[in-house]
């Protein structure tokens, strides 16, 4: 009979390698070692679902780095000696345990480390905490990485938890820009409650975040989902949607205005772009790149899509050129900390007081935490917006009877709006061909970046991207 751990490990394993955030599936299971890191009993369970824990798990492949993952369970003793797993993420007991935790800043040991709960200045001033004994839970989202859910209790304010499934030690960009937004008195994003944290005892390595409370938005869609459902619901692209463009430039403006007000701060404070910046930038992009285009030369695919991909691979030389361009001339407009994963579903909109709120700080999921956490061009963030725009337009445009939505209007709104907002601040350029230069570098950093993903992901959405490319091509070719 295989020890506790083993036990658990068997019971996890099957269900775990199906989970959607589960970013290891691509790991032949024989081939692939799980090993249970930490297995901390939360609360006992005088109830027949069994005892709630929290698991660290670590993956270790033959081959390549392994990761970790966060998995709360209720874990069962079956009469014969054997246990169940189920995932206890959304467990409401869970809830409490987590937010009783972070009410008390209390710590629980585990065998390599120690968890510990923190909470903000706004989680007191907001007065939400503790939990009362009664908590409904609601899952939220895709659970594409995270997974997140909204958690209520009769007469109390409703939060959101999210867990992050992939445990990586260091600064959480997430918690990093929420309590500096909160900090500078930003209103533009749902307060900072408090987190979760997991310090290993070796003093090796850093702490690591693994769970976020922010304060719950009521009434909310993301901007997304209102703009794709409007439009599908056949209903014009009239001024109502031309005004949500125009709000997020806006918004985005006082974001990054906000992230560059501090120069001293050493995480915050704008940087001039010297030529070596420029330089770690374009690398950055070229590399991606060009791992990409040759894994896309290698793709085989039925039909159309087949001359579409060989073109774009053919033009590989091309689309580097225009990566490198970014450094023909010095660029002179400041990098700063931005957003990093910004696109239409980071945006909520709240229906009754028509207000826009940018959610999720945590960068790129596949980036490292430091890469996350560098300094950029704004247009990073502004690129995110606009690819999202045309990411709306093939959406919409694939279900019948539904209006078009024009995303070249909608991103020229946005951008205008951002510029009104933003001229005059550091980070925006008073050189209307860097603005070009800047804009047209970024979006197809975005779109590359989107064709690894759907080709990893969605292969049904490979076009979008590349027709994004297509179009650059294009227009490079009538000049
Ligand atoms: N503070 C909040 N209030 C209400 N809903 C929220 C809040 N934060 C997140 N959500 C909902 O949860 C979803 C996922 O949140 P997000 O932070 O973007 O997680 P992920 O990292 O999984 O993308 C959002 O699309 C939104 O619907
Ligand atoms: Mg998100």
């Amino acid at each position: 009979m295989p020890d506790a751990d083993g036990r658990v490990a068997a019971a996890t394993a099957g269900w775990l390698r199906q989970a959607r955030w589960f970013g290891d599936k691509h790991h032949e299971p024989a081939s692939s070692r799980l090993t249970v890191l930490e297995n901390i009993l939360l609360a006992a369970g005088d109830t027949p679902a069994g005892n709630l824990r929290l698991l660290v798990l670590a993956i270790e492949p033959a081959v390549g780095a392994g990761s970790r993952y966060i998995v709360p369970v209720r874990c069962l003793e079956q009469p014969d000696g054997s246990v169940l797993t189920t995932d206890a993420a959304t467990d409401p007991a869970f809830a409490h345990w987590l937010l009783a935790l972070l009410a008390a800043e209390g710590s629980v040991p585990g065998r390599e480390g120690r968890l510990c709960g923190r909470r903000t200045a706004a989680a007191t001033r907001a007065g939400v905490w503790p939990p009362g004994s009664t908590l409904q839970v609601n899952p939220l989202g895709g659970d594409a990485s995270n997974t997140s859910c909204a958690v209520t209790s009769p007469g109390e304010s409703p939060v959101v938890l999210k867990l992050l499934r992939r445990f990586r030690s260091g600064i959480q960009p997430e918690v990093e820009m929420g309590l500096f937004l909160e900090h500078e008195g930003w209103p533009g994003a749902p307060p900072l409650l408090g987190w979760l944290e997991y310090q290993p005892a070796d003093g090796v390595e850093q702490a690591g975040v693994l769970a976020t409370v922010h304060a719950g938005l009521t009434e909310t869609e993301s901007l997304w989902a209102v703009l794709r459902s409007t439009a599908e619901e056949g209903t014009a692209v009239h001024q109502d949607q031309r005004e949500m463009a125009a709000g997020l430039g806006r918004l985005t403006a006082e974001l990054h205005t906000t992230l560059a007000r501090q120069p001293t701060h050493p995480a915050f404070e704008p940087l001039k772009p010297t030529a070596a910046a420029v330089a770690t930038l374009v690398t950055g992009m070229v590399e991606h790149a060009t791992a990409v285009l040759s894994e896309l030369a290698a793709v085989k695919t039925a039909g159309s899509l087949q001359s579409r991909l060989d073109r774009v691979a053919a033009h590989r030389l091309n689309l580097l050129e225009r990566l490198q361009s970014l450094q023909a001339a010095p660029l002179t407009a400041p990098f700063i900390r931005v957003h990093g994963d910004y696109h239409l579903g980071q945006v909520l909109w709240q229906r009754p007081t028509r207000r826009l709120w940018v959610i999720d700080f945590e960068g790129e999921p596949s980036r490292t935490l430091e890469q996350r956490r560098e300094k950029t061009s704004v247009f990073k963030d502004l690129a995110g917006v606009c690819r999202s725009f045309d990411y709306l337009a093939r959406t919409v445009s694939r279900v019948p009877g539904a209006s078009t939505v024009d995303a070249a209007e909608l991103s020229r709104i946005f951008l205008q709006a951002y510029e009104q907002t933003a001229a005059g601040q550091c980070f925006w350029p008073t050189d209307p061909d860097e603005v070009q230069r800047l804009l047209a570098a970024f979006t197809l950093d975005k779109a590359i970046y989107e064709l690894a993903y759907e080709l990893h992901n969605r292969p049904d959405w490979l076009e979008v991207p590349l027709a994004a490319v297509e179009r650059l091509l294009d227009a490079g070719e009538e000049r």
